[in-house]
């Protein structure tokens, strides 16, 4: 039984390997969890790059550099989770997501445009820079919302 072990386990690794990425949730419900949880992240780092654009909070180079790096990160995390039978539950995706995936393909492409923007806006080392950059990548939110998102 012993010597068995290896050789089940390395099936077990070839099983994974070959697995679809979307595979990485058992059920629907891990998906939305997922995006959910990646959102609110970005959202928060993004709220501080808004709060220093907006003057709410003082201007800070170094905070402004590290909150659009894991913004930039946080950007590439919901869409693998937007899997097929994830609109139904505690979600507010419509279906249109799925019915017109190319469009919210080109949301969230758009999206990750203006994050890269922001990203070098942040790290010029000023706020009108900042300032500049942070309008843009909001718009780019509220368009998706506006069309994929329920209220
Ligand atoms: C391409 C479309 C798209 C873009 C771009 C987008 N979102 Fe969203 N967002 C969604 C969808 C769809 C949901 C609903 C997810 C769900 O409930 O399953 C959502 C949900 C959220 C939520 C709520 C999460 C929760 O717990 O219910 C927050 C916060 C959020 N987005 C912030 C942002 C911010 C900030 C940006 C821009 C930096 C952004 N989103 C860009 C589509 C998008």
């Amino acid at each position: 039984m012993k010597k068995m072990m290896p050789a089940a386990f390395t099936v077990c690794l070839s099983l994974f390997a070959l697995a679809p990425a979307h595979a990485q949730f058992a059920k629907p419900e891990e998906a939305v969890k997922y995006r959910k949880a990646s959102f609110n992240l970005m959202a928060a780092h993004f709220g501080r790059l808004g709060a220093m654009a907006s003057g709410k909070a003082p201007y800070d180079a170094k905070a402004a550099a590290e909150n659009a790096d894991l913004v930039a990160t946080m950007a590439k995390l919901p869409w693998p989770a937007f899997t097929e039978g994830s609109d139904k539950g505690e979600t507010r995706a419509k279906s249109e997501i799925w019915k017109d995936a190319a469009k919210f393909k080109d949301a969230s492409d758009k999206m990750q445009v203006e994050i890269g923007k922001l990203n070098v806006a942040a790290k010029a080392g000023n706020v009108d820079a900042l300032k500049v950059a942070f309008g843009p990548t909001a718009a780019s939110c509220k368009a998706c919302h506006d069309t994929f998102r329920k209220d």
